[in-house]
């Protein structure tokens, strides 16, 4: 008996028995808003507690309650529901991940691909008005999975002709029941305690502009969110200041909305062991996506980045050392290990250590930097670039559609390899739009347009019809995006294609 007690002791704290608990209190606002339709059973309000969600796809929901059923919302409110609801029923850390491309509806460029002949049949039945990543948004138990496909035929009742090559009604009924075991509910998410508020090192690429540095500070605002500030410098030597606001929502998912210099960007960031990572995306119509990862600022003195993150034989190579509180140092402070670097000099220069390396070695090698007293950083060397590759391999583009449907370009880059495939890293090559020739006398070359030398398209043209161009169609069209860089007297070359399309009309369905 007295094992029993300390057993249930233990479990009730480890919070393993806290299904009693009530995820929403009677006086949670999302209790007020939503029993009035989603009638509470045992103290769970139902539906809403049978999923759980990115935050995004649960604004979804919410703007759906709202603008359908008339549910009575304004902003501040929304905000609110939204925390209260991410505390239990948001996604974990690892499942967001998954889905982090679509994070915001920003402009990815990301094209899914099924895995294997089930995947096949799951993109045959669901992805088809939507992408995949919007299901795996999702978690849900095996009933609420199962009223999915009600709630299509509701939604679109013109579904099954639609979908008219299948039999989407027994189709969906046999994929909805293997995402409620690929995709279960399992368990309410536990909000751990997690505080963002501090002064952090911003560490970025923004693919076009290169690596940035720079600092950030959060402090607590008003009702669980946050303000935000900082300062960044680009390689390129561009700055920019920021300001703006942040909410956590479940304890580990940051959103962000700065004002960046001119723009408003919209972020979002995972944050977890004590480290902010993740994206903030420029506005239409050039759509850049910015990449960091935030470390605190008063941590243990450490390097955390090493840029570039790649050495070739026969040149000697400048290497800029980011960190936390760095020391003075020399030449010999800093080790290779793995592969034959010899270290030229090494200083600190404001903040950063800069070294002139030169690898003397041959072949292709994973090595690791360790710098004295501090920590060690991989590094890959190589013998030479062997070639470039560039992404997106498809970039899509839309033209201008009125207001509210700004134009979206696309920020190409060009990314070296080693033999074998093994990854370099970014390098600025140059890039050119030419006509991929499709039909006589194709001429979508000659209305799109040009490409920035650093990979930035933005279309040019609006979806109107253009009177003077063959068959009036508008500014939209398939052409061939080439990419050349030379490095040490070789030359690279590398193609990709650019389609430039029309408004996307149902931007919020993705
Ligand atoms: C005025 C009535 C009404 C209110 C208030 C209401 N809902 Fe709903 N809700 C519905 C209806 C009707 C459906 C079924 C159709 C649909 O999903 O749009 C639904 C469905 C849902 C679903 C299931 C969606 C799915 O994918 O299966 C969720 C989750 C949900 N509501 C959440 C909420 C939340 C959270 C609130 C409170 C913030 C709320 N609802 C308030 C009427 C309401
Ligand atoms: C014919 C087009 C179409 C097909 C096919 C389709 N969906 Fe959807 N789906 C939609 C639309 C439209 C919405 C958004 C409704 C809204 O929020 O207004 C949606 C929303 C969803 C949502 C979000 C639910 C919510 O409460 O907002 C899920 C989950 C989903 N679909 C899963 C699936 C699955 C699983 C399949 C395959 C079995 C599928 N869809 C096939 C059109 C489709």
């Amino acid at each position: 008996m007295k094992k029993l007690i300390t057993l249930m002791t233990l479990l009730l704290s480890m919070g393993v028995l806290a299904d009693g608990a009530m995820a929403f209190s009677k006086d949670s606002l999302t209790w007020g808003k939503c029993t009035g339709c989603h009638e509470p059973k045992d103290g769970k309000i139902s539906r809403v507690e049978e999923i759980r969600a990115t935050p995004d796809e649960w604004g979804v929901i919410i703007d759906r309650m709202a603008r359908l059923y008339d549910m009575d919302l304004n902003a501040s409110e929304r905000d609110v529901l939204l925390k209260e609801i991410c505390e239990t029923q948001i996604l974990s850390p690892e499942e967001l991940d998954k889905v982090s491309y679509l994070n915001l509806y920003n402009n990815p460029q990301t094209v899914e691909i099924p895995q294997g002949e089930q995947e096949g049949q799951f993109f045959a039945t669901c992805v088809r008005c939507h992408s995949a990543g919007k299901i795996k948004s999702y978690r849900m138990t095996e009933s609420a999975w199962a009223k999915v496909r009600d709630f299509h035929y509701y939604m679109d009742p013109a579904i099954d002709g639609q979908m008219r090559e299948m039999k989407w009604y027994e189709e969906s009924a046999a994929i909805l029941a293997s995402l409620a075991k690929s995709l279960p509910y399992d368990k309410p998410w536990v909000t751990p305690q997690a505080n963002p508020a501090g002064s952090w090192i911003v560490l970025g690429n923004e693919p076009g502009k290169g690596n940035y540095r720079g600092h950030a500070s959060i402090k607590a605002g008003q009702s669980g969110s946050y303000t935000v500030a900082g300062a960044l410098s680009y390689d390129d030597g561009t700055s920019e200041h920021f300001q703006g606001e942040a909410v956590l929502y479940g304890g580990h998912a940051l959103r962000t909305e700065t004002r960046h210099n001119n723009f408003v960007t919209l972020g979002a960031y995972s944050f977890a062991d004590g480290i902010i990572k993740g994206q903030h995306h420029f506005p239409a119509p050039d759509f850049r996506t910015s990449t960091s990862t935030w470390y605190p600022a008063d941590g243990p003195a450490r390097i955390l980045k090493v840029t570039p993150s790649y050495l070739l034989a026969g040149e000697t190579t400048t290497l800029t050392l980011e960190g936390v509180k760095l020391p003075e140092i020399k030449a010999g402070d800093l080790d290779f290990t793995g592969g034959n670097v010899k270290v030229l000099e090494a200083r600190r220069d404001g903040e950063t250590i800069v070294a002139k390396v030169a690898y003397q070695g041959k072949g292709a090698v994973q090595a690791s930097l360790t710098v004295k007293n501090l920590n060690t950083l991989p590094v890959t060397l190589a013998d030479r670039i062997d070639h470039i590759k560039i992404t997106p391999e498809l970039g899509r583009a839309r033209v201008y559609g009125g207001i509210h449907f700004p134009a979206e370009g696309v920020q190409f880059e060009a990314v070296a390899y080693a033999a074998d495939d093994l990854i370099l890293g970014a390098v600025p090559a140059s890039f050119k739009l030419s006509e991929f020739v499709t039909r006589e006398n194709d001429d979508d070359l000659a209305w799109l347009g040009a490409i920035a030398k650093n990979g930035t398209y933005i279309p040019t043209s609006d979806y109107g019809q253009i009177m003077t161009r063959e068959y009036k169609t508008e500014g939209t069209g398939l052409v061939n995006v080439s990419a050349e860089y030379e490095r040490a007297g070789h030359q690279y070359t590398a193609e990709a294609m650019l389609a430039v399309v029309p408004p996307d009309y149902v931007p919020r369905v993705k």
